[in-house]
């Protein structure tokens, strides 16, 4: 299990849980999860797991 967000220790588990339950942008994974709402730093990479996620 691999850590994207440092800030609040969110797996990539995680972030792909929440797209999974309709969080479709970085803001509304933040919400869901805490991810990205510390230092910004890992942004880019969850919005690369939505567009993954949600291109299924
Ligand atoms: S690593 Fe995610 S907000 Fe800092």
């Amino acid at each position: 299990m691999s850590v994207v967000c440092n800030c609040f220790g969110i797996s990539e588990e995680e972030i792909r849980e929440a797209v999974k339950n309709g969080a479709n942008t970085v803001e509304a994974v933040g919400e869901e999860t805490s991810a990205g709402t510390g230092c910004g730093g890992c942004q880019s990479r969850i919005q690369e797991i939505i567009d993954e996620e949600t291109k299924k």
